[in-house]
């Protein structure tokens, strides 16, 4: 089946049109694409591109051969670095459908941060006894891939992941989730066996600390990251994953306080109180965090000594009045953006400004609208290849009472 690629979905893949509407995985707009058929869903036929007839100039001359065949790490990896920003743009575009016009143009001529290859300094990778590897899943397949070569994780820990793979294999682990977390040097790592498995966990080469999520483990539980105001991350913990964008999204947020003159800052999904530090650093002098999870709350009261630290849900924290004299809110939910009762506060609450941090365009236009409404402008959107070689980008947008 040959077809013409016309669009690009969020997701990732192209969007064509037959007698129905195709999404084709590895193809951009432009093309003209040979492809296999996957399965048909809801009207919609999903494919694979298996050659491309006419490439367009977005492609990338040397992709990772892996990806989209034996990995299903990285399903961008046939854009060109220097082409990221547009294909981003044109995929949130369908993405954004639902959001306030200013939003969808504030994205559009939005600045964007690229990021090198080698990013990652948290993730998780399989563990498959039975291959004695360890490494993402294939595409739709519980296969896990052989990550010589990976341009996503650091050098250092590419070259570490097959002596693990012995040590875990000579040990009897059973198959589960690892979870690593390096410095910004990707000298220091961490790991933590998310899986099912009692007794102290071996000596692994190049690590410092190695846990069991169940208990049990030996070295260090927390790593810091040399930031301009240094954070302890424990292992487990949130923390944004790419090495080299860390310090422009600080900026970014430390910026936003220092312009706007916000003495008084909440940040209510404040994880290590990364952002909730940059705020600082910009000039805040109240600053709020409010985090669910302990461990994570316990590390941003470390980070940030002057800090209200509230270790509790967004949800309780509004009821109970955190938002109360403040004049910028910090906005990065997990995956499904705010829930009601935190978006009817964000937006009921006196503030002057709105910082959101979304990866999950869908959530970030319907939680905007309500913002909008209620009186707020988009003054900026900002793109950060936080995950570069994915779909994935992540969005920072400043909301400011008009
Ligand atoms: C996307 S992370 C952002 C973390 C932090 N802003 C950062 O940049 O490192 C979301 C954080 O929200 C926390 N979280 C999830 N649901 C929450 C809730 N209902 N209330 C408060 N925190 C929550 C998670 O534990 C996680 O640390």
């Amino acid at each position: 089946m040959e077809l013409e690629v016309i669009a690009l979905a969020f997701g990732g893949r192209g969007v064509a049109r037959l007698d129905q509407v195709w999404l084709v995985a590895g193809a951009l707009p432009g093309e003209r694409v040979q492809v296999e058929e996957e399965r048909r869903r809801r009207g919609v036929v999903e494919g694979r591109a298996v050659r491309v007839l006419h490439p367009s100039p977005w492609r990338e001359a040397e992709p990772c051969p892996q990806a989209g065949t034996t990995c299903g790490g990285c399903d961008f990896a046939h854009v060109a670095y220097r082409f990221r920003e547009q294909a981003y743009k044109a995929s949130l575009a369908g993405a954004l459908r639902g959001a306030p016009e200013s939003l969808r143009r504030a994205v559009e001529q939005g600045s964007f941060f690229p990021s090198p290859w080698h990013y990652r300094l948290r993730g998780r990778l399989h563990w498959d006894p039975q291959q004695g590897q360890l490494g993402f899943f294939a595409p739709r397949s519980h296969r896990v891939a052989n990550l010589k070569g990976c341009r996503v994780l650091s050098q250092e820990l590419v070259a570490l992941l097959p002596h693990w793979a012995k040590v875990l294999g000579a040990a009897s682990f059973p198959a589960g989730e690892v979870e690593f977390l390096e410095d910004l040097a990707a000298r220091q790592r961490l790991v933590l066996f998310r899986g099912m498995r009692p007794g102290a966990p071996p000596e692994l080469p190049g690590v410092q600390g190695f846990w069991n999520l169940h208990g049990g483990g030996w070295g260090e539980r927390e790593l810091f990251l040399a930031l301009p105001e240094p954070l302890v991350v424990p292992l487990g913990s949130f923390v944004q994953g790419n090495r080299f964008l860390l310090e422009p999204l600080w900026c970014t947020v430390a910026e936003v306080v220092r312009d706007g003159g916000f003495d008084r800052v909440v940040d209510l999904y404040g994880g290590v109180g990364f952002l909730a530090a940059a705020a600082w650093q910009g000039g805040a002098r109240q600053v709020r965090v409010v985090e669910v999870s302990r461990r994570a709350a316990a590390a941003a009261q470390k980070n940030l000594p002057r800090a209200q630290v509230w270790a509790t849900q967004a949800e309780a924290a509004v009821q109970q009045g955190v938002l109360e004299e403040a004049q910028l809110l910090i906005l990065d939910p997990p995956r499904g953006g705010l829930s009601p009762l935190v978006r009817r506060a964000a937006e009921r609450a006196k503030l002057q400004a709105v910082l959101y941090l979304s990866c999950d365009p869908a959530c970030l236009a319907r939680d905007s609208q309500g913002l909008v409404r209620r009186g707020f402008q988009v003054v900026w959107a900002k793109l950060f290849d936080l995950f570069a070689g994915t779909h994935h980008v992540e969005l920072a947008v400043l909301f400011q009472r008009a």
